[in-house]
Formats: C-alpha cells, structure tokens, sequence
C-alpha cells in the first residue's frame, strides 16, 4: 500500500456547518408552514442542495414548481452564507489543523472534495484554503455522491491513482462514493450511523497518519 493523497469531505469532516444548514432549513419549513426536526436534518447530511430541498418538501407533504424551488433554495442559501460568513478558525473540528500539517509535512498531497457550492467561502473563513493541493466542490461536479466523480476528480488533479487515495467521509453517501471510486475511506463519525468504511473514527482528535495506515493495511482494495 502507498498512499499518496487524503480527499477530505468538508461539511461535518472539516468543520460542523451541519447546525448552520439546519438553522436555515428550519426557518425555511417554519415560513412554508411546518416544523422541521433535528432528525429529519440528519437525511441532508452530504445531499445536494437541490435534493436537500426536495426531502424537506416531501417532510411537509409539499410540492412546488421548478421555478418556485429555485427560489426556496435561494433564499435557504442566502440564510446559510449569513451564518458562514461569520465562521471562525476556532470552529475547526479539533484535531484537523494538527493532522493536515502532520500529513503535508509527510508530503501526502491534500484535496477537498464537496457537494457544497459554498466550499470557497468555508475554507477562506477557516484560514484554511492553503491547506489543500486541489478543491473540487459542488460546481465542478454534475454527479452527486454516492456518485465518485467528486473524488475522482480531486485524484485525477492531484495526478495520483485512486487506488493510492485515502478519502475522510462522514456521510453514508460519500463513504460509498469513495469506495465506488476504488479508494481507502475512513468514516468519520458513530458506527450506529455509518457502514461500508475501511476504518472508523470519531474525529481528529489524536489521530496519527500512522494510525490509519496501520489500520488500512489489513484492507485490500
Ligand atoms: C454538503 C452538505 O457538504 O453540501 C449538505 O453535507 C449540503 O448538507 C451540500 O446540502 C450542499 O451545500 P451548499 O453549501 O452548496 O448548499
Ligand atoms: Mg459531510
């Protein structure tokens, strides 16, 4: 094994913005006329926000025109970046900064790849866009994950083969679009919500490059 590259998903591997989408989701339903629970936000984890949208129409038992989604998803949009722009480089999930240094020192290359068209905006808040080789986000893609082409894109920019790519995930959508793609993929998060990752983890805290490859080494892909 020669692992070459680590393509990290963003939202809640980099930094939990899963509150903020949820914030904006919920004053969305509230406007539309119904409620909108912490639960039901755990099934936008790692969705488009299109899809995002659509799951929250059929929670309230809604339909709605093309034209009027686009407008829905605006104006959830425009709520989110609000909150985003305020992010700071203290919300970085603990451990995260020490890993990406950790790695690039090993001369590991680094990418993000992202459904989140706001993925520019996240990294410049976080001090963090000098940190990774190559960003693929929500723009450059046309196929939403469990789809590889996010990462698969990033391994194609880096140069490096898919095989010898580690991919951070904490949705069940991008675990298996890692894992379609023909790359290691280590969970980020709980076992009783995740499946299908080569290794688990519940955060960066602690965690070792050597850790993982360790852990990988018993995995054959
Ligand atoms: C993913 C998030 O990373 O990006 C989803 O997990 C979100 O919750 C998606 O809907 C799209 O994000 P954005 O910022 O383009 O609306
Ligand atoms: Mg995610």
């Amino acid at each position: 094994m020669n692992i070459k590259a680590c393509i990290f998903d963003l939202d809640g591997v980099i930094v939990d913005t899963a509150k903020y989408h949820y914030l904006a989701w919920k004053r969305l339903a509230s406007e539309l006329g119904f409620e909108f629970s912490e639960e039901h936000n755990e099934r936008l984890k790692g969705v488009s926000r299109m899809r995002s949208l659509e799951i929250l129409l059929e929670v309230g038992k809604m339909n709605k025109s093309p034209e009027e989604k686009e407008i829905l998803a605006a104006k959830k949009n425009d709520w989110y970046v609000n909150f985003i722009k305020q992010l700071r480089p203290d919300e970085i999930l603990p451990g995260v900064q020490k890993f990406l240094n950790e790695i690039r020192a090993l001369g590991i290359k680094t990418a993000i790849g992202s459904a989140s068209k706001n993925t520019p905006l996240i990294l410049l808040r976080l001090n963090l866009a000098g940190y990774f080789d190559v960003v693929i986000d929500g723009t450059k893609v046309s196929k939403a994950k469990p789809d590889p082409e996010v990462f698969l894109k990033g391994a194609e920019e880096l140069g490096i083969r898919p095989s010898e790519c580690i991919v951070f995930e904490d949705a069940q959508a991008g675990i298996e679009a890692a894992k379609n793609g023909n790359m290691y993929c280590v969970g980020v998060g709980k076992p009783e919500n995740l499946t299908g990752y080569d290794f688990l983890i519940p955060g960066f805290e602690d965690l070792t490059f050597k850790l993982i490859i360790e852990n990988l080494k018993k995995i054959k892909i």
